[in-house]
Formats: C-alpha cells, structure tokens, sequence
C-alpha cells in the first residue's frame, strides 16, 4: 500500500518491487509501462513528470493493475491494449494478444497481394484484417471466426480504427464462394493439447484455448484450412500461413498435397521457420 499523495515515481518504485518479488522480467521497465499504458501516454512521457502526486484514482488504479500483473495475467490483459504494425488495439480475454511474429505474416501478405479480396481466417483480436486494411488498398477484407466472444472484440477493434473490414461468425473458409479471393491468411491455432498444458501459466490461465491448440497433432485446423484455401482461391491467389516451427515441414507437405504451387517456408525477425506461403496454379 502506498500512502496517499505519493509521487508517481513513488508508485512506479513501489511496483517494481512487487513485480520483481513475483518473478517478472525487468520489473522497472515494466512498471513503467503499465504505468503510461494506464494514462494513454508513452513510457517516455510518464518520466517527464515521474515527480507529480498521482491522484488517489490513479493510485488506486495503477495497483489492482500491478496486483493482476504480480497474479500472472498478461501484460496487454492488464493495460487492455495492444500495439500491431500501426495500430492500437482493444486486447482482452476473448482473443489472442497480437504477437509481434504475426506482424511478420502480414508484411508477407502486403508485398504479394496487396489489392484484390482478402480473408483472415481466425481473426481473434482481428489484427491480421486490420492492419492489411489499414496499410493495403484492398477491394474487400473479409475477417471469419469461430468464436462469437473474439469477433465481438474484433467488432470494437475495427469501429475504433475505422477500417472497413466485412466480419463473419463462421468455421474456416466454410461460408465462401469457390474461386472468390485472392490470398487466405491465417494465424491457425496450431498446438496440440499437451503442448498447450506445458504452456506457460501466462499464456495457458489467461489466452482463449480455441485459439492455441487444434486436435491430436496441432494441425486440425492448419489441414483442413489448407483444404479449403484450394476450394476459395482464385487462380494464382495466395496462401499465408503462421506456422509453429516445428511443424513448417509438415505444413509445407500439406500445401504441396492439396495442389498448391510455389510452395515456400519463411523465416520471422528470430530465424525460426514460422511462415508458409503457396499459390493456387494460375491454369486452373
Ligand atoms: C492463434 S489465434 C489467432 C488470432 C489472431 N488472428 C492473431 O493472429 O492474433 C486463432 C483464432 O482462430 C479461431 N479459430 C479456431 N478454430 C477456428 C475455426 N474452425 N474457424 C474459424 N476460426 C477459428 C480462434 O477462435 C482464434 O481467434
């Protein structure tokens, strides 16, 4: 507890040592990062006037989030949002946090097909449909999930941002038209269920389950999607795919399975194998 009128430095100090007693990395830089998401301002602003009395709301604010934060709940959860590409966006228990690998994804997307109709199939927080939105100059961006709970905060996200993307409740690519998109994109869930329960606490206690794991060998989703990304494609449309690294090769093999061309695996920022993209023959 810290007495009140206490400086914002005070509160900062007081929550680094709660943080770095529960065990979390660079609990100073963290402290201050929950400290400016919590006003809306940058980390570097907040130290500007680390020096002010924080008000008794601001206080009390600021500690139910460090107690969430000392409890294991994820950063974002925590502050209620997230960074992706050059959004901000709404993040909380009802999708996956962005992940700094899936801005990676769609940077591959953009210099392939960046105009045309494109889907994101899975789109939880609806980061993916968002970002190709904002920064492509797509005709149509279509966003389908299964989960009414993360298209409900897909729907805030995209009022918020403004961008003009067609939400679908729906399973995998089931509600499209043959031949009807130029690129499927998707972050699958794609680990198995003991890989899940190995997860860490953070990840496992907190991230919806439908979004990380999928049947006995992690790849339900992943097969069945490459599937159908051969039934939506148009002629030369591509497939994106977020991959675990350990399971490109296999991911790779079901592309080549179901007919795609051009196969290819692709590395992220870290040198791990986390991307597969194919294309349907133009011939067809
Ligand atoms: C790994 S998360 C990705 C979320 C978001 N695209 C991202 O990259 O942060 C997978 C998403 O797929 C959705 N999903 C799982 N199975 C699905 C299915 N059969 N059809 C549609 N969406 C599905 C989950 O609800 C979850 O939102």
């Amino acid at each position: 507890m810290t007495e009140a009128g206490a400086s914002v430095d005070a509160l900062v100090r007081a929550a680094t040592r709660q943080l770095a007693a529960a065990g979390v990395p660079d609990p100073s830089r963290e402290a201050w990062r929950l400290w400016a998401d919590l006003q809306g301002e940058l980390p570097g602003a907040s130290l500007l006037t680390r020096d002010r009395a924080a008000s008794t709301g601001e206080a009390e604010r600021f500690q139910r989030a460090v107690a969430r934060r000392v409890a294991g709940e994820p950063l974002a959860y925590v502050t209620g949002i997230a960074g992706f590409r050059r959004l901000t966006l709404k993040c909380d228990r009802r999708a996956l946090i962005p992940r700094p690998e899936t801005e990676g994804l769609v940077e591959l997307v953009l210099q392939r097909q960046p105009g045309g109709v494109v889907v994101d199939v899975g789109t939880g927080s609806g980061c993916i449909a968002l970002a190709l939105a904002d920064e492509g100059r797509y005709g149509a961006v279509v966003a389908v999930d299964r989960s009414p709970a993360a298209l409900g905060l897909a729907r805030e996200n995209r009022d918020a941002t403004g961008a003009r993307v067609h939400l679908v409740l729906g399973d995998l690519c089931g509600g499209l038209a043959p031949a009807s998109v130029h690129a499927v994109v998707s972050n699958p869930p794609y680990l198995t269920e003991a890989e899940l329960a190995a997860l860490e606490p953070g990840v496992r206690d907190h991230e919806p389950a439908l979004a990380l794991a999928s049947g006995p060998d992690g790849l339900a989703a992943t097969r069945r999607l490459v599937q159908e990304a051969g039934r939506v494609l148009r002629p030369g449309g591509w497939l994106a795919l977020e991959v675990d690294m350990l399971r490109a090769p296999a991911v790779a093999a079901l592309a080549g399975t179901a007919g795609l061309m051009d196969v290819t695996v692709h590395e992220d920022l870290f040198g791990r194998a986390r991307y597969v993209l194919a294309r349907r023959s133009e011939a067809e």
